[in-house]
């Protein structure tokens, strides 16, 4: 309903007061003065106020979503009252869903927002022809990250764009608070299972993954974390987790949610050693970490055990059941991060697209975010919590700046 959606929208911008402080920023600076920025984000209530606010800085904007099922309907009609060119809908099949970032693609962007790199990627392949427009874009998430790199790599990245992802004020909060609290809001929503108690293994032990591990201990889980890189595996089993590998954890999970980036996490040769009743989720971009394929192709049959909850029904009796089709269990299922998270995430997205517009002779490749523009949004953040810091003093600040004091 589209009311419902005015309504989710206002909530979450009152929930959203570092964003809704830098209007008259992005106003002042006009560097989205009649820009056409293309978006292709999770479209649901924070997205929603984020893509308002460039708007209101004199961007024309057209939004789709990054992912078939992340979109919520009341939110992408109350954009489209508002005026918005938004191409989002719930539940697109794989062509609605490509015919949508085409859409915003024909817009003619002059800057791109992206999460997951499907727009970036559309205008390096089948979409050559609009990126002389293009003066630069942000990505926002991990995954999108390492496909830009793999295309600066191979030196086919034609313009810059901003890692949002590696931001301080992003990825501490957002991949660690963000996804740690809404992947199980959507595990919840999705189940009403106790996680007290469950074996709860995670597998990936990046921010994401370190947040949910810390959510799943917190609520009183066993926490069991998979990991292929020692180090991060040396600092699960500091912080209190037992790690093993895959195989094996496979056989004592009641929830298994994966957080890799990666594909085939989850294997077709780990379903026959399952517990009957163990679900799994998937809190990465693609819907790929999961082997669904083989999972319906050794299913005796499947069926529609809960909203988001398919059940598959093995030869030797077990049901195994997988949350939201494998895609993003916080957006498909829950209701993504918290406004009060976003709002950081999204003030860095923001702050990057007038800082891109304002020097659009950037070199093409990736750029970390400016150091001056996360302190900006930390700094902001605490002055409007009303949470004071300390100053260091001139001899401090001295002390910090020379080499020559010792024992
Ligand atoms: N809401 C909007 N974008 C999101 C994202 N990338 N992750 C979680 N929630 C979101």
């Amino acid at each position: 309903m589209t009311e419902e959606g005015h309504k989710k929208l206002d909530w979450a911008a009152a929930h959203m007061p570092v964003l809704q402080s830098l209007k008259p920023i992005l106003i002042e600076s006009g560097a989205m003065k009649d820009k056409k920025i293309s978006m292709a984000l999770h479209v649901e209530a924070k997205t929603g106020v984020l893509a308002l606010t460039l708007q209101e800085a004199g961007a024309k904007v057209s939004i789709t979503s990054c992912n078939p099922l992340s979109t919520d309907d009341d939110v992408a009609n109350a954009l489209r009252e508002k005026g918005m060119d938004c191409r989002a809908a719930c539940n697109q099949c794989n062509e609605d869903y490509y015919a949508a970032l085409n859409g915003v693609l024909d817009h003619g962007p002059d800057f791109i927002i992206d999460d997951g790199c499907d727009l970036i990627k559309l205008l390096h392949t089948t979409r050559t022809d609009l990126m002389g427009n293009v003066i630069g874009g942000n990505e926002e998430t991990t995954t999108g990250i390492v496909r830009l790199k793999s295309m600066e790599r191979e030196k086919v990245l034609k313009f810059p764009v901003f890692n949002v992802n590696d931001a301080y004020m992003k990825h501490l909060f957002d991949n660690r608070y963000g996804t740690g609290q809404s992947t199980f809001d959507g595990i919840m929503t999705a189940t009403n299972l106790v996680v007290a108690g469950k074996v709860f293994v995670v597998a990936g032990y990046g921010w994401c993954g370190r947040g949910i591990a810390m959510r799943a201990k917190g609520m009183g889980a066993n926490v069991v974390v998979t990991e292929i890189d020692p180090v991060k595996a040396i600092e699960a089993t500091m912080d209190g987790f037992r790690v093993m590998q895959m195989d094996d954890a496979v056989e004592i999970a009641d929830f298994i949610v994966t957080a890799t980036g990666n594909c085939d996490v989850v294997a077709q040769h780990h379903y026959p050693m399952m517990k009957d009743g163990c679900v799994l989720a998937n809190s990465g971009h693609f819907d790929n970490e999961i082997d669904k394929n083989a999972l319906s192709s050794m299913a005796q049959s499947e069926f529609d055990a809960r909203y988001n909850v398919k059940g598959y029904k093995m030869l030797d009796g077990r049901t195994i059941y997988l949350l939201a089709d494998g895609r993003l269990v916080n957006l498909a299922s829950g209701q993504g991060h918290p406004a009060e998270i976003m709002d950081l995430s999204f003030s860095i997205q923001a702050l990057c697209a007038d800082y891109l517009l304002n020097n659009p002779d950037m070199m093409p490749g990736v750029h970390g975010v400016p150091d001056e523009i996360d302190l900006f949004v930390a700094k902001r953040k605490l002055e409007l919590s009303g949470v004071k810091i300390d100053k260091l003093t001139p001899k401090q600040e001295e002390y910090m700046s020379g080499w020559k004091e010792g024992t």
